[in-house]
């Protein structure tokens, strides 16, 4: 794919998100919000004993449950890590060492991971999310190891003839070769920040490689994203895009868009090279500008059934976040663009629409996992809560320091 300097107009997207009457989100109390989903959590999880079993992770509630359905934490449960992740950001917003307590037990769970061969590309969710942000505000040196491990484990899966990490070992014969989808984009912030802190700066050389080779062969002309890529093994030739979680092979599936826009951030911050700057704000655009009026996406763009098919609140908290912070890489009116669009979203998914309330213990409503698959079909999904609280810490910070309180 050509990449071209960008140089874009404001777009439908702005001009829509910029309206003085676009929604400011209360974070103060949507944060709060988070903390009482997080202890009513932590209640329900208590056996009749009162204690946690720390292994077991919750993972989602179905449209027809009230209750969390926790899975073990193993190498094959590729969501393990948020639950982790979403103690350390309350700790965060909070100050309270009781949950750093708990985030602390149940990150412990996952330190098998840093000495387990890889089972597949998930081990930056895994491990990033729980240790990730467990070292960043604790700075405990064993953290610091065990991701340093892990991203070495992680980088067992590169094939350089490809130039990407393999997503999924146990699917090469499904595929027919090498397989990287679009998810493993985010992975790659673990990789830069191991060559960052102590590991190998061939780590830092594998996450731009891969992003430079999902940007050429992952993408349609129009910028939107094939879920899966399949690439020869021996050759290194790409061979076909494909679906494994949208609708269509063609058709533009909303958290694989999300993870390439979350993604493609991640690695301009990284290398601060201009092409991925440009490159992200297309893919960004087309998202932008196929969204529903509320900003938060069809589980699929072409889903059967719009307007009444299921939305994936988990795209629209990945989105959010990573607009958030690509807000502050693109000048002008084009990045403000970005934020009020990334306001506008967590106002939807702050709002009775999205939120669980009183009804659930998780924060967010109406998440899609595998529809393919019939599996999480408008339900409520942890990765929906943990990049929800991440953009909310995020825009609580981004207003301090513009307020400077
Ligand atoms: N495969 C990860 C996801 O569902 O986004």
């Amino acid at each position: 794919m050509k990449i071209r300097h960008y140089l874009a107009g404001i777009g439908t997207m702005c001009l829509m998100a910029c309206s003085p009457s676009a929604p400011q989100p209360d974070v103060e109390e949507a944060l709060a919000y988070c903390d009482a989903q997080v202890h009513r959590t932590l209640t329900e999880l208590r056996d009749s004993q009162g204690n946690l079993d720390y292994t077991l992770m919750p993972r989602n509630i179905a449209d027809t449950a009230t209750v969390w359905h926790c899975r073990k934490a193993t190498k094959e449960e590729w969501c393990a890590g948020f639950w982790p992740g979403i103690l350390w950001y309350d700790y965060e917003a909070t100050g309270n060492d009781s949950i750093r307590q708990e985030a602390e037990r149940y990150t412990a769970s996952l330190e098998f991971l840093s000495h387990t061969p890889a089972y597949d590309h998930d081990l930056g969710f895994l491990v990033f999310c729980s240790y990730g942000n467990g070292y960043r505000l604790t700075q405990n040196p064993a953290y610091r190891q065990v991701i340093l491990d892990t991203a070495d484990t992680l980088a067992t899966l590169y094939n350089p003839r490809v130039g990407t990490l393999l997503s999924w070992p146990r699917e090469v014969p499904t595929f027919g070769g090498h397989n990287t989808i679009m998810d493993n984009m985010i992975n790659l912030e673990m990789l830069y920040w191991a060559a960052r802190n102590g590991g190998s700066e061939e780590l830092a050389d594998i996450a731009t490689t891969h992003a430079r080779r999902t940007m050429e062969c992952h993408f349609r002309p129009d910028y939107t994203s094939y879920h899966v890529a399949v690439y020869d093994t021996l050759t290194g030739n790409f061979v076909r895009g494909c679906t494994h979680q949208g609708y269509r092979d063609h058709t533009m599936w909303a958290r694989g868009q999300a993870w390439a826009i979350y993604g493609f951030t991640v690695v301009y911050r990284e290398t601060q090279d201009p092409v991925f700057l440009d490159f992200v704000q297309r893919v960004a655009d087309v998202y932008l500008e196929r969204l529903p009026k509320d900003y938060i996406p069809y589980w699929d763009f072409s889903a059967p059934g719009i307007p009444d098919a299921p939305r994936d609140a988990s795209a629209a908290a990945v989105v959010a976040s990573a607009l958030l912070e690509l807000s502050g890489y693109v000048p002008g009116e084009k990045g403000q663009g970005y934020r009020q669009a990334a306001e506008q979203m967590l106002a939807s998914l702050g709002s009775d629409a999205y939120r669980c309330g009183s009804s659930k213990p998780a924060f967010l409503l109406h998440s899609v996992g595998h529809w393919p698959a019939g599996s999480e079909i408008d339900a409520s999904i942890i990765y929906a809560d943990y990049y929800y609280i991440e953009a909310l810490l995020r825009l609580k910070k981004l207003r301090q320091a513009e307020t400077g309180r």
